[in-house]
């Protein structure tokens, strides 16, 4: 047997791992997850039946185009079909958009802290992540962003709202900074929370990539439409960068229970967003309590509120797991709380009363 193992590509060395939200425990006193943005409420029965009618033949490929999904997709939107593609998930499709635009030598520029995925799914690609620190405000800073472009740039992320900090940028800075990126850099706007956002002066992206052939704009069912599991995301862009994902697609990648379930869900919208609704109505009562408890809270237009506690982080986040809520601490920095069943807010504001009490 040989000692030497396979060569691996020098660009997977060091690659932070992607640290999924710690789950409920099964066992003791832990008991609601609101650590991965996730949608509290369960599949709607109609949403249900759709996925188990396809259960019934994954012994099948699913359709490998997505057809019914994606012409459902094109009529909401009111985008042509060929402008559509769908992944596994919207990390799928993000991850599918840097091996069409990106390599080694080339750079991508995000904002930072932002989306986990994105220097991972960037170190994979062989390019280099240019970090633009976020504004002591937590928000994006475009002029920096902007500044930070180069002959090397292939590919821009803007997470409007930001993970994690649940802060936005708005329709006039981000026109005029789409307006100072070259045709030939793609900008990514992630609006994985979009159904969230209540202001509104945060342009919906769909309208912005109408006249930019360089704008692609990313969108999940996995938050607001409550189809986390089944992994199934999109993105709307201009040929030819939908051409190109449909070439980085992995061949039937999304399932048919996830193709079905999506469809059922665009039908179903209305219901789906007094979920959603509820869960904004929810957002302010946490967000108002916490002013109350004295903390500074970002104004947050997505389904989850960003404390930055500093060195308190870890403290913070083992206090809430006591109390009963698994919140999602980023050490030394600050911690991220899904809103999620009305419960489970209540036992998370108390902690947090609880640990703002003893500071
Ligand atoms: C900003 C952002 N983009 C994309 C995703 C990926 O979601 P999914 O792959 O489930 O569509 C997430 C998930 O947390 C996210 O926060």
């Amino acid at each position: 047997m040989s000692e030497t193992s396979p060569r691996l590509r020098a660009e997977l060395e060091g690659i932070p791992t992607y640290k999924p939200g710690k789950p409920a425990a099964a066992d003791g006193p832990a008991a609601y997850k609101l650590s991965s943005n996730e949608n509290p409420y369960p599949p709607l029965p109609g949403v249900m039946e759709s996925a188990l009618a396809a259960a019934g033949t994954f012994n099948r490929y699913p359709d490998m185009a997505c057809t019914g999904l994606m012409s459902e997709l094109a009529d909401r939107f009111g985008v042509p079909v060929s402008h559509v593609a769908t992944g596994t998930g919207s990390v799928g499709v993000a991850q599918q958009l840097l091996q069409a635009t990106a390599g080694p030598g080339d750079e991508v520029i995000y904002a930072w802290r932002s989306f986990e995925a994105y220097p991972i799914i960037t170190q994979v690609s062989g390019a280099t992540s240019v970090k633009v620190p976020l504004t002591p405000g937590d928000v994006h800073d475009l002029d920096a962003m902007a500044e930070a472009i180069t002959d090397r740039t292939r590919l821009i992320f803007v997470c409007n709202p930001n993970n994690p900090t649940g802060t936005v940028v708005r329709r006039a800075e981000l026109e005029r900074f789409l307006d100072r990126v070259p045709g030939d850099v793609l900008v990514v706007l992630d609006e994985a929370y979009r159904e969230f956002i209540r202001d509104p002066e945060v342009p919906d992206g769909v309208e912005l990539y109408r006249d930019r052939p360089n704008v692609a704009v990313l969108r999940t069912f996995s938050k607001a439409y409550g189809l986390a599991g089944l992994r199934v995301g999109f993105a709307i862009a201009h040929e030819p960068v939908a051409a190109a994902l449909r070439k980085t697609a992995v061949p039937f990648g999304v399932s048919q229970l996830a193709q079905d379930a999506a469809v059922a869900s665009l039908r179903a919208e209305d219901e789906l967003m007094g979920r959603v609704g509820a869960l904004v109505g929810e957002r302010a009562r946490v967000v108002a309590a916490l002013r109350e408890q004295g903390w500074t809270v970002p104004e947050t237009q997505a389904n989850f509120v960003w404390l930055r506690l500093g060195e308190r982080t870890a403290d913070f986040a083992a206090a809430c797991e006591k109390a009963g809520v698994v919140v999602r601490p980023f050490a030394g920095e600050g911690m991220r709380a899904t809103i999620g069943e009305t419960e489970a807010n209540d036992i998370f504001l108390e902690a947090a009363e609880a640990f703002r009490k003893e500071l």
